[in-house]
């Protein structure tokens, strides 16, 4: 059985993290795998949103602890594990995690490098890297601030508390919650209408969001607007506007 699962459904692309005996914890070889599983999907022209998942149990446990537990400080920089994660960044398909069940450390971390997080009642949020003498090291000290603010924060890495699905809707960090049983076949849903849009618009728009969180108010509108006219230099600008006035449905052809 792979390690990842793809599933193509087009527009929608599927990749499920398959490493159950061990709550899909991320050793060397899910994330190598994952990474070139959504770099195929990102590079598919069929493909315009993509639900990146775990099981029902567990999105993912966190970064492989017996992995880490053997290795020095010199080979975890040498190996350059964790650029994996910001490989993930650099997926430029819309990008949605369908989390159910345990979503801790290096898994929430994961799911937060998505461009948003669709969760089961049931899924638990952490980061108890410190309970382990270690601190998240894949950007949970950076995104989990900016999505819930400094006192949720703190609170959850220094604490090593869970955060139910409700609370991290309520803080910011999940955008949806959704039914234990519907959590794959919602976050295919949520993907569904995120692939109805005109995929050049979708990708520039994840780009001008994420923007907001790397630079100064007028710098960020300034970028957004130009992108809109680079949108606008596309067809689908052409056909999503024409469509409109011709009230008929927009056919994108991503171009
Ligand atoms: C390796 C893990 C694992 C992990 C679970 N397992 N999490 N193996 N790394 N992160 C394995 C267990 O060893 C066990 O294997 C099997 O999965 C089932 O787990 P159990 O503990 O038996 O299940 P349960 O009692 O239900 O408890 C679930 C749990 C617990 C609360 C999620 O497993 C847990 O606390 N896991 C660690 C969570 C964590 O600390 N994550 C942060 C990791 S550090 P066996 O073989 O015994 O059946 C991190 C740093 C990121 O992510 C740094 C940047 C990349």
């Amino acid at each position: 059985m792979s390690i990842v699962l793809v599933e193509r459904e087009p527009p929608v692309g599927i990749v499920l993290l398959n490493r159950p005996e061990a709550l899909n914890a991320l050793n060397d070889e899910l994330m190598g795998a994952l990474v070139e599983a959504l770099a195929e999907l990102d590079g598919d022209e069929a493909i315009r949103c993509i639900v990146l998942g775990g099981s029902e149990r567990a999105f993912a446990a966190g970064a492989d602890i017996g992995q880490m537990a053997e290795a020095t400080a010199m080979e975890m920089y040498e190996a350059r594990r964790i650029d994996r994660w910001d490989a993930i960044r650099k997926v430029r398909t819309p990008l949605v995690a369908a989390v159910s069940g345990f979503c801790l450390g290096g898994g929430c971390e994961l799911a937060m490098a998505c461009d948003l997080i669709v969760a089961s009642e049931t899924a638990q949020f952490g980061q108890p890297e410190t309970g382990l003498g270690i601190i998240p090291g894949a950007g949970g000290t950076q995104r989990l601030t900016r999505a819930v603010g400094k006192a949720k924060a703190m609170d959850v890495i220094l604490s090593g508390r869970f955060l139910t699905s409700d609370e991290a809707e309520r803080a910011g960090l999940v955008a949806r919650v959704v039914a234990r049983e519907a959590w794959l076949e919602e976050a295919k849903r949520v993907a569904s209408a995120i692939a109805s849009k005109g995929p050049i618009a979708q990708r520039l728009a994840k780009e001008s969001v994420n923007r907001a969180f790397e630079s100064p108010l007028e710098t960020g509108l300034d970028y957004e607007r130009k992108l809109l006219y680079l949108a606008f230099a596309s067809e689908d600008a052409h056909e999503g506007l024409t469509a409109f006035t011709e009230k008929r449905k927009p056919e994108f052809e991503g171009r």
